[in-house]
């Protein structure tokens, strides 16, 4: 069960203390008791509840079904309509307003309890299909821009290089071909990271391979990269090199693991050590955790940090953590990230499904 936080909307105040004890019993918090429509609009903008208990019949000028499209429209916070009695022309206004659900009263905690449960989790569900919805269109446009602009970029890198072979000795002329040859270099990185954020990966590419032999890889990748001089990597394997398979590109989970290193190692102090570690798989997932000492995630931002473009870090862009997302879950995983307890630093976990098809 969830421990939501309910706001009520009732005008008679002895039905208004008897829902909210009950609301109390069942385990959920009460935001707040608004006794007309203005003060439960209010109320929202202020509180953000997880959902509205409406009064289908308010006093005053704006009444139950008013309030509730109101409400929805602006703050999108679900609305479960408390009734006695209503005509078929009521019901019609309110239906138009697409609640989460009807009580009708009198009521018992069963009703209360199911009707809100239901209506918690349909609208978790919808906001998950948005986001998820967003993301493919975002993608796709992000992706869209990246294939035109590569093209016009690696023909201002050709003629730089030309340029280079031609003038580059002059004294003049090299602070400014250098400086054109970093930000094409930069721009291209970017068009690279966002037509990857773009792209599914096909579900045909994925093959059977060993994870201990894709982190060895990867650790070799690692130590080949200009960040790797100060951060040492330890590898902890609780498997056998060749006891686990996983069912992924291996390229591609070779880019996640080379993210998480990245960030961890941006993110803590020069010389601390970050720890590689592949964990013994349980019920047919296993587990990997890149951990650092550095300086973790405030706790506000831990929800930001998979979103496109959310960044922190002084030259970072914020597609490192979603791109690691987008593959993860492409190869069917999941991948999470929290504070250390006790501190300092925090661990980033990606899961894998065990198993999966023979190379061809
Ligand atoms: N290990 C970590 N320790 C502390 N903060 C982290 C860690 N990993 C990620 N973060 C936070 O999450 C943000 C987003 O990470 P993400 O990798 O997506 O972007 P970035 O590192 O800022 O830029 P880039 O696109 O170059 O990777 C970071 O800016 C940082 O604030
Ligand atoms: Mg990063």
């Amino acid at each position: 069960m969830t421990h939501a936080n309910i706001l009520i909307v009732e005008d008679e105040r002895i039905v208004a203390k008897d829902i909210e004890e009950r609301l109390r019993e069942l385990g959920y918090k009460v935001a707040g008791i608004a006794s007309t429509g203005e003060k439960a609009i209010e109320k929202s903008e202020a509180m953000h509840p997880d959902l509205v208990l409406m009064d289908i019949k308010l006093k005053g000028d704006m009444d139950g079904i008013h309030t509730a499209e109101t409400i929805k429209n602006r703050f999108n916070i679900p609305v479960i309509y408390l009734t006695a009695f209503a005509d078929e022309a009521t019901l019609e206004r309110a239906k138009v307003t697409e609640p989460f659900g009807y009580i009708l009263k009198p009521f018992n905690e069963r009703d209360l309890r199911s009707t809100v449960e239901m209506a918690l989790y349909k609208h978790a569900m919808e906001k998950r299909l948005k986001h998820s919805q967003e993301m493919k269109v975002l993608g796709q446009l992000a992706a869209g821009v990246a294939h035109e602009v590569r093209n016009p970029l690696n023909a201002i890198l050709a003629i730089t290089e030309a340029l280079f072979q031609d003038i580059g000795d002059n004294k003049e002329y090299q602070p400014y071909l250098e400086h054109i040859r970093t930000q094409v270099n930069r721009l291209s990185d970017l068009m690279k990271d966002l037509l990857e954020l773009g792209r599914p990966i096909k579900s045909s590419y994925l093959r059977k391979e060993l994870l201990g032999g894709v982190c060895a890889s990867t650790l070799n990748l690692w130590k080949q990269m200009a960040l790797s001089e100060h951060h040492e990597v330890q590898l902890i394997s609780q498997i056998e090199p060749d006891e686990v398979s996983v069912n992924i590109d291996s390229p591609k989970l070779q880019q996640v693991f080379l993210n998480l290193l990245e960030n961890a190692a941006h993110q803590s102090p020069k010389e601390s050590t970050i720890i590689f570690t592949i964990l013994s798989p349980v019920a047919d997932a296993v587990k990997i955790h890149i951990s650092d000492s550095g300086v973790g995630i405030p706790t506000d931002k831990l929800g930001m940090v998979f979103e496109p473009f959310f960044t922190d870090r002084r030259g970072g862009v914020g597609l490192g953590l979603s791109i690691v997302k987008h593959f993860v879950e492409s190869m069917g995983g999941s991948v999470r990230i929290w504070n250390n307890d006790p501190p300092p630093g925090c661990t980033a976990e990606v899961i894998l499904p065990v198993g999966g098809k023979e190379k061809d």
